[in-house]
């Protein structure tokens, strides 16, 4: 059994994450986390806050904090969130620990001893007032194409054009409005990614078995022909630029590596964080040459962090000539968008983890957002569409099933799994079709193909629904008690199996369904296993809460008014 490794797209720091975020890496990784773990397989799930660059520093000024004190809040606060969303990371680390600066070093120099960085001058806008040159996108003006007033340097909003900070009409710095600007020299560290392109190329082709979005999104950046990308900025928070002495690096002080640099760099430095503070092994799961290749790693992320994965990551991986592990499957996930517009963190719109955790429990959104996720397409999340899903996937079919049955062990078979009877035509024609439904969860979610994975899960609940339409054992129990005593055990069964297949998407109210029926075994089921009659005779069962809260319409109202639409 390989061990598997994985990874989701590292949040910003700059504030809580919205449920687009959550659904685009951070859940979907956790589900396949938890149902491999269900599996049996060993699996190291890390994640970690990224939290250099301008944003950073941007939105600790916005808050009135120094960015140290700023990042450490933050990270608290993320890492609360992915803990009351059922995240189970096995490490939620920071890249701006040391582990990741000394990667980050690491790595620059053996890019640097295979001749792939070179120093170059480059001429940036330089804010006297500020005191700091300015990332394109923090010179704003005027657009020289359309006349548009705020179009930000690197590309001018209102007509498209891509731009040139100095090509801005009355220029200002967007971090202060000063329109005291100059261009000035500067010296930084460039990525010969030209010179690997070819390597990069072979090894996305060797991918054979990627879906068509990672793929096609990295072909995409190959056929339009890498650059050599700057790899360090004028910037003071982030892992310093140093030199061969562990001092700042001659002609290049006061300057920090690029955000996108050594941000994927802390897949492997949480993993040394994780290390160190459990005794574990962190090279076991990413050296070749000590012991990785027996893992398997998967990583989860937005299409947007794509080519970043595709080009840029593995430029530094393997450009640095080491016996690396790399990224074996990589799975993409489209926008979720709000209303039809987008979720936005710098503008406040849709609804952000901690929001969502005030309305309902985390179950209910975590299967929506997994069921009815931007998986193949695009997925918009509305109000309305949350509201039909769970009234109908978790109350009346998940919910009303374990209820009902338990309900009525309680009433008629003195709250145990009765014995007696023998199973008929019906339950075998049952177990046939639960066998193939498990089947197709299973292939479905080894393929991380999460919405099918969802169908599948929902059509063996449904199957039990059916089950006891038929079986009637309330209508049988008048009659013939024996057979009755066959529907309730088949249907007790059915909740204990329900639980684990449940498991991975909900493993709040997976325990719960479990322990109505006197059992806490959650592993991933296959068939086989005599699903049908595995609970001991006599186990005792008690209902539960109400597993699932239909939503009311009020409820959708109040929230429409609370959190608005796309505007
Ligand atoms: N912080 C980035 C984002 O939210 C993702 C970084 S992924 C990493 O888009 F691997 F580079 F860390
Ligand atoms: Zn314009």
């Amino acid at each position: 059994m390989p061990r598997i490794l994985i990874t989701s797209a590292l949040p910003y720091i700059n504030g809580i994450k919205h449920l687009g975020n959550l659904a685009g890496s951070m859940l979907p990784a956790d589900v396949y986390a938890r149902f491999k773990r269900g599996q049996g397989h060993e699996v190291l799930y890390i994640c970690a806050t990224d939290e250099h660059g301008t944003p950073a520093e941007l939105a600790a000024a916005a808050a009135g904090q120094d960015v140290q004190t700023y990042c450490d809040e933050q990270h608290e606060v993320q890492k609360a969130a992915g803990e009351a969303f059922g995240l189970s990371y096995d490490w939620f680390g920071r890249s701006s620990r040391a582990p990741n600066r000394r990667l980050t070093e690491h790595f620059a120099k053996a890019l640097e001893a295979n001749g792939l960085i070179e120093e170059r001058v480059d001429r940036m806008v330089y804010s006297i007032d500020d005191a700091r040159f300015l990332p394109d996108r923090y010179v704003e003006g005027t657009c020289p194409h359309c006349g548009h007033v705020g179009a930000r340097g690197d590309q001018c909003d209102n007509c498209g054009r891509l731009l040139d900070p100095t090509d801005l009409i009355a220029p200002y710095s967007a971090v202060s409005g000063s329109t005291n600007l100059e261009v000035r020299d500067t010296r930084h560290l460039y990525l010969l990614q030209t010179k690997i392109e070819d390597r990069i190329r072979a090894w996305i082709e060797s991918k054979t078995d990627w879906q068509t979005l990672a793929k096609s999104i990295a072909l995409k950046h190959l056929d339009e022909g890498l650059i050599d990308r700057g790899i360090t900025r004028d910037l003071k928070w982030g892992v310093p630029v140093v030199g061969d002495d562990g001092g700042p690096r001659p002609g290049m002080e006061g300057k920090v590596f690029y955000v996108w640099f050594d941000a994927p760099i802390e897949y492997i430095g949480a993993t040394e964080e994780w290390a160190q503070a459990n005794d574990g092994n962190w090279e076991s799961w990413w050296r070749l040459d000590r012991g990785a290749d027996d893992v398997r790693y998967v990583q989860f992320m937005g299409k947007d962090n794509v080519a970043f994965h595709t080009v840029s990551f593995p430029a530094t991986i393997l450009g640095s000539g080491e016996p690396w592990k790399t990224v074996d499957t990589l799975k993409a996930f489209n926008w979720l968008n709000w209303y039809g517009g987008k979720f936005s963190t710098s503008q406040k719109r849709g609804v952000f983890m901690d929001q969502a955790l005030e309305i309902l429990p985390a179950d209910y959104w975590r299967w929506h957002l997994t069921a009815y996720g931007p998986e193949g397409s695009d997925a918009a999340f509305t109000w309305e569409q949350f509201q039909s899903t769970t009234n109908k996937d978790l109350a009346d079919v998940l919910g009303n099933f374990v209820n009902r049955i338990v309900k009525f062990a309680e009433s008629k078979f003195e709250g145990v799994v009765p014995d007696g009877g023998e199973p008929g035509p019906l339950e075998a024609k049952l177990e046939a079709d639960v066998a193939a439904g498990i089947a197709e969860a299973t292939a479905a979610f080894e393929a991380m193909e999460f919405r099918k994975a969802c169908v599948a899960l929902r059509a063996v609940w449904v199957l039990g629904n059916e089950y006891l339409q038929e079986a009637a054992p309330w209508t049988a129990y008048k009659t013939d008690v024996e057979r009755s005593a066959v529907g309730v055990r088949t249907g007790l069964n059915l909740v204990a199996l329900f639980a684990r297949l449940a498991a991975p998407v909900m493993p709040f109210t997976a325990p719960t369904i479990a322990a109505t029926v006197g059992e806490s075994d959650l592993s991933w089921p296959t068939a086989g296993e005599g699903l049908l009659d595995r609970l001991p005779r006599g186990q005792k069962v008690a209902s539960a809460e109400v597993l699932f809260k239909k939503i009311e319409d009020a409820q959708v109202a109040e929230w429409s008014e609370r959190f608005g639409g796309a505007d």
